[in-house]
């Protein structure tokens, strides 16, 4: 049962263990300076980027912006909790966690869960139990080897069987005493509209268990064995099952995606069974549902290249134009203001020949096959090109079409390089010549206000404008909070974090402090209490910079910050002060030359705080 660890005992297990030596068992490290670097265990790359400071215990990727410290290091790698991450270095260290009572709402909750996974590995056991030994069970081994699924992969995946009747599972459940109040939570039994009682969700449905990814039970899948309608039948969402955070399969594809660097994302159950069951690993399934921004995360710890897998162009396309979207929202890396690298989105689309879904596919021609299509399924740029082609044809018209139909995508990717790159494969697609095609995506990234369709707020407006001067400078104070935090009175004292124009800035630094406050610690000891993986990662990487500040600079730098502020304010005031004597003048012509000036101040304002804002937003 999870349980609440002390801060002393985490600060205990940090003080004991030195993060280079665990992240040593994954990672080569090679001494440069103060740091290590290695190639990054959390996404594919040829070159170290991979950062490790002993100094402060922390760690930080500048390809792909995951950090932290020890403990969010091995919660990534093994994609475990938190309280797990603790226990898992507590005993390697030899320290002992007494176990604190939870209060009791927390026991509540936590108990909640425990009991909904028991409840649900016991229903995973019941529905096992059947289709190998209840008389009915025989036409579901029968309608799936007929498919050409072996036995003993139905036992690895667990498959089940719900015989048919309205309580089958509710009575084997009641003589386990698990009551249907409890069934109805895990969302295998409904309630009767009439309140007299429940019934049993899945009925005579071949029954395919979903587990987290730590192995979990967390809800079901049931698919019918002739044509009737609906096909399939999921377990709702409950308080141990979100549907966008869960991938199916993903529990047995982990080290298959890690060594393989690359995995294949499917659509139904029985897609991935068969690509498991082929040797193909590496592979998990959305079920269905579209891939979700948290998919995407939970897959980045594991693999560097994504491999979408459609049975049909059209929903190929479809999801290629959420993918920027999404990819957008993963990716964007604030910190370096460049994104969609080939080595930290590579992204593929793989559309299988016409009537084939990888389940058919793999039946009628196997494995490698599938692996050779797979070499030459193209990133999802070049997919978008292609499928424009395809669609409008290369006529003078076709091509007007093809080149709008890229410009919202091709604006969307703000790493210049790759931006250019992919602008010069649709210029030679096109027959057009590179500067033309640049100039429409000049166009259209630069209509104010508005951004293309398909790129996230923020995005558009990191790729027109720069990090102002005044982000910048922010930007370093946070960082000498962070490398430098003797300075903090100072800081609070002097309100500088008042002065702050960009918000996200203004947060991060109102974090430092207040969590500062509640112990003063290292850096590695603050990231912990950071619960947002964005915000601890931002932090990270601000902490890693070497400066080597003292109290005279700091100060310096906060003087120079503070006085930069008051003197637009104070500019503001004496301009205020020049209008009311002008108008008791009546010296029309000041007053017109000065409210153009106020009006000229205040723009710039504006403007900066938008920027501020879409950064935010971004
Ligand atoms: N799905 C669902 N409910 C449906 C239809 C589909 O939840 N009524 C989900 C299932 O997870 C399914 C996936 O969408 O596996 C893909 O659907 P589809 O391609 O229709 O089914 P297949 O996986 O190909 O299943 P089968 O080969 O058994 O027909
Ligand atoms: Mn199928």
């Amino acid at each position: 049962m999870a349980n609440y660890i002390s801060e002393d005992k985490l600060s205990e297990i940090r003080n004991a263990l030195d993060i280079v030596d665990v992240v040593s068992e994954t990672v080569l490290l090679k001494k440069t300076g103060k740091n290590f670097v290695g190639l990054c265990p959390f996404h594919a790359e040829k070159t170290p980027s991979f950062t490790v400071s002993p100094d402060k215990q922390i760690y930080y990727c500048f390809g792909c912006g995951s950090g932290g410290n020890v403990f969010s290091f091995l919660m990534k790698r093994d994609g475990t909790p938190f309280g797990e991450a603790v226990r898992t270095l507590a005993r390697r260290c030899g320290v002992d966690i007494p176990e604190r009572s939870l209060s009791p709402d927390e026991q509540r909750r936590v108990s909640e869960r425990e009991r909904l996974f028991e409840a649900n590995r016991q229903a995973l056991e019941c529905y096992r139990q059947a289709l190998w030994h209840h008389s009915e069970g025989k036409q579901a081994l029968t309608y799936l080897e007929r498919r050409g699924f072996l036995r003993a992969t139905l036992e690895v995946f667990q498959i089940g069987f719900a015989p048919p009747g309205w309580d089958y599972l509710l009575g084997s459940m009641a003589r386990k005493k698990i009551t249907p109040a409890l069934l109805e939570k895990a969302g295998l039994v409904v309630g009767r509209k009439d309140g007299s009682g429940f019934y049993d969700r899945f009925r005579e449905r071949i029954i395919f268990p979903i587990f987290d990814e730590g192995g979990r039970v967390v809800g079901f899948g049931g698919r019918v064995m002739d044509d009737s309608t609906p096909k399939y039948l999921n377990s709702p969402e409950t308080p141990v099952y979100t549907k966008r955070k869960v991938l199916y399969g993903l529990n047995r594809a982990k080290e298959a995606c890690r060594s393989a660097g690359s995995v294949f994302i499917v659509e139904g159950y029985l897609d991935l069974i068969a690509l498991h069951q082929g040797g193909i690993e590496n592979a998990v399934a959305t079920l269905g549902t579209a891939l979700a921004p948290d998919h995407v995360r939970l897959l980045t710890r594991y693999a560097g290249r994504m491999v979408l897998v459609y049975d049909s162009d059209e929903a190929g396309i479809r999801s290629a134009e959420r993918c920027i979207d999404i990819f957008w929202k993963e990716h964007v890396d604030f910190r370096r203001g460049d994104v969609f690298r080939e080595d930290q989105a590579d992204t593929r689309i793989l559309v299988l020949p016409e009537g084939h879904d990888p389940d058919s596919f793999m039946n009628r021609y196997g494995a490698e096959a599938f692996k050779r299509l797979a070499q030459s399924a193209p990133g999802i740029i070049s997919f978008m090109i292609d499928s424009a082609v395809a669609r409008h044809g290369l006529s003078t018209e076709g091509k007007i079409r093809v080149v709008s139909d890229l410009q919202a995508p091709l604006t969307a990717v703000n790493d210049s390089v790759a931006r250019a790159l992919y602008a010069k494969q649709l210029a030679e697609r096109v027959g057009l010549a590179e500067a033309v095609i640049l100039e429409r995506l000049n166009e259209h990234a630069g209509r104010s206000g508005q951004r293309p369709a398909g790129v996230p707020a923020g995005a558009a407006g990191r790729a027109v404008t720069r990090a102002t001067g005044d982000e910048r400078f922010e930007q370093r104070i946070i960082a000498m909070m962070l490398q430098f935090p003797e300075i903090l009175p100072e800081v609070v004292d002097r309100g500088i974090l008042g002065y702050f124009t960009n918000d996200r800035m203004k947060t991060l630094g109102e974090s430092i402090v207040s969590l500062w406050r509640g112990s003063p610690e290292s850096v590695a000891g603050l990231l912990e209490r950071v619960e947002d993986a964005a915000i601890r990662e931002q932090l990270a990487f601000l902490a890693m910079g070497d400066e080597s500040w003292n109290l005279k600079g700091c100060r310096t730098l906060l003087t120079r910050f503070v006085e930069g502020h008051q003197k637009k304010g104070a500019r503001r005031m004496a301009i205020q002060k020049d209008i009311e004597a002008a108008e008791k003048a009546q010296n029309d012509s000041e007053i017109k030359r000065l409210l153009g000036e106020k009006q000229k101040m205040a723009v710039r304002r504006e403007k900066q705080k938008m920027a501020a804002r879409r950064e935010r937003e971004g």
